[in-house]
């Protein structure tokens, strides 16, 4: 088999592992437990039950690197080997210099010796302020960009477990990593540390204009601007009040891509970088220089080893965020979300809609029995999102995640086409699926029942022959084709894919035929259109 790969089609990455279109149908769980195999013991066995076929593991630089130049990979072997085990693949997350904007899960060595590895200052002088977040007071402090010595290290011990990996897991239980965890800098839209100050006080690079100006179209409002109107050659000069994250995010990049082409250059699986949303706050309010929306240019220009850049979500506008990080054919690619009742209809439609390589929720062994809105008040998050009290049953999660991944092979064949589609509760004014001259609708107040989250995912494998995974809705019929104005559903059986064939349990007709579905269900149907 080859090594995981990212391909092209159509001008849309997709992803290969073992040689065949991957979707990775995941979860990330608690970062502290993929440190201890025991710990890990009884994942394993929830991930199978919930029909996953991967699971994204943190590894830090800490526990690989405990020492300087002494290099422990017992662990990482270990989660490979319980992973093969149980038949689920493995997306790595280095945690390196960042993990949520800080440096905590940088080796003991790295911390205590601030002269060599600076931390980033967030006013001058000052390396450790507390951030007031969604009314939490959260101690924070972090390693510099701006320091070549410390991307010297972070990029050594990345490549030391890229070339591991490759010796260790020759089957590719591995099939992609993260490059470092939420990066950039809370407190201050930008470090003020002396080094960092000199380099702001330099030109801007003539390759960063250029990628910019390349990307006029995607560009945000207020860079689009700046470019325009530069009144000389400096960060400040040029990108006005945009320059310190501008300024950031390049040097951020710069460093994780030394650390990305480091370990590429060993083992080049696929990388990804992911991010702290904006949440309609400042730079420094959420990390200032991370791969956020309106820095993904700046970024796609720095770290041309980074695959792609992924949103870790948590809002409440999960549509519209899904929206900003498939500009650039940057594909979906969700490593992190929230773990409440509406995880299951977002699944549908992030795969449906949007045809993601990726969907995760955060905490997934934890599933059914606790609501984000504990966790995020500990973490600082914004639980306002009512959605948070909510619970994903675990038995519908399974559910869809077996439907789904057995028609991987199907989807990804659609994936790049409009014979995908899918509509989700969260968009009502989007309730409808064209395809030629059939439409295929999902209402989602169902008479009757209270209002709850739901998707439905249309696949057309021929003209008016379609597959339907359906979850609270009542999918509806109707012609788009003047000259044959009526639409009718001939046989519509309900089934599942099993060792890739399609097995019909039943024939559903009559009462059945006026389709409301409450628990995901799979139909295969043909339209007939007649008049
Ligand atoms: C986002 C981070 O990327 C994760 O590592 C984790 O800390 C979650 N937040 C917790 O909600």
């Amino acid at each position: 088999m080859s090594i995981p790969k990212v391909v092209n089609k159509d001008g849309r990455k997709m992803l290969l592992v073992d040689d065949h279109p991957f979707i990775l149908l995941s979860g990330e769980a608690h970062n502290s437990v993929s440190s201890s195999l025991p710990w890990m013991e009884p994942v394993w066995e929830k991930m199978r039950d919930l029909h996953l076929n991967s699971l994204l593991l943190a590894v830090s630089w800490q526990m690989i690197e405990p020492q300087e130049g002494v290099f422990r990979f017992d662990v990482v072997d270990g989660l490979i080997d319980q992973a093969r085990a149980h038949g689920l693949k493995l997306g790595l997350l280095w945690f390196g210099s960042w993990k949520n904007a800080s440096c905590s899960y940088a080796p003991d060595w790295v911390k205590t010796d601030p002269r060599r590895f600076p931390r980033a200052e967030q006013e001058k002088g000052s390396p450790f302020f507390y951030a007031d977040f969604h009314g939490f007071r959260m101690p924070n402090t972090t390693l510099s960009a701006f320091c070549e010595e410390t991307t010297r290290c972070d990029a050594r011990a990345f490549a030391a477990l890229c070339r591991h990996l490759k010796e260790y897991d020759t089957d590719h239980t591995v099939i992609l990593i993260q490059v470092e965890n939420e990066t950039g800098l809370l407190g201050a839209a930008r470090d003020h540390s002396d080094a960092a100050d000199e380099k702001f006080a330099e030109k801007v690079p003539e390759e960063l204009i250029r990628a910019l100006k390349a990307h006029e179209g995607s560009l945000a409002p207020d860079l689009r601007e700046a470019l325009s109107r530069r009144s000389g050659d400096t960060w400040g000069e040029v990108f006005g009040s945009a320059a310190d994250e501008v300024f950031m995010a390049w040097y951020t990049a710069k460093h994780v891509e030394a650390v990305a082409a480091a370990g590429k250059a060993e083992y080049p699986l696929p990388m990804y970088v992911n991010c702290w949303l904006v949440q309609g706050l400042q730079p420094g309010q959420y990390p200032s220089g991370g791969p956020v929306d309106r820095m993904m240019e700046v970024w796609q220009a720095a770290a041309p080893s980074v695959d792609w850049f992924a949103p870790d979500i948590y809002v409440p506008d999960f549509c519209g965020t899904c929206d900003a990080y498939t500009k650039l054919n940057n594909p979906l690619f969700i490593p992190e979300t929230a773990l409440h009742g509406g995880a299951a209809a977002r699944l549908i439609y992030a795969v449906g809609h949007h045809h993601a390589l990726c969907f995760a929720p955060f905490g997934i062994e934890d599933i059914g029995s606790l609501t984000d809105t504990s966790l995020g008040a500990a973490v600082g998050m914004d639980t306002s999102d009512a959605a948070l009290r909510s619970l994903m049953d675990r038995d519908t999660y399974a559910r869809i995640n077996r439907l789904l991944g057995q028609m991987i092979p199907l989807l990804t064949s659609a994936y790049g086409t409009p014979r995908l589609q899918a509509v989700i509760h969260e968009r009502p004014e989007e309730n409808e699926m064209r395809f030629g001259s059939v439409a295929i609708s999902a209402a989602f107040a169902i008479p009757g029942q209270p209002a709850a989250p739901g998707a439905c995912l249309a696949l057309e494998t021929e003209e008016h022959d379609f597959y339907l995974l359906g979850y609270r809705c009542m999918p509806g019929i109707r012609s788009l084709d003047p000259g044959h104005p009526y639409a009718e559903f001939l046989t519509i059986e309900e089934g599942e894919f099993m060792d890739g064939r399609w097995t019909p349990s039943g024939i559903l007709n009559g009462d059945e035929e006026h389709l409301r579905i409450d628990q995901p269900t799979l139909l295969k149907f043909r339209v007939h259109l007649l008049g």
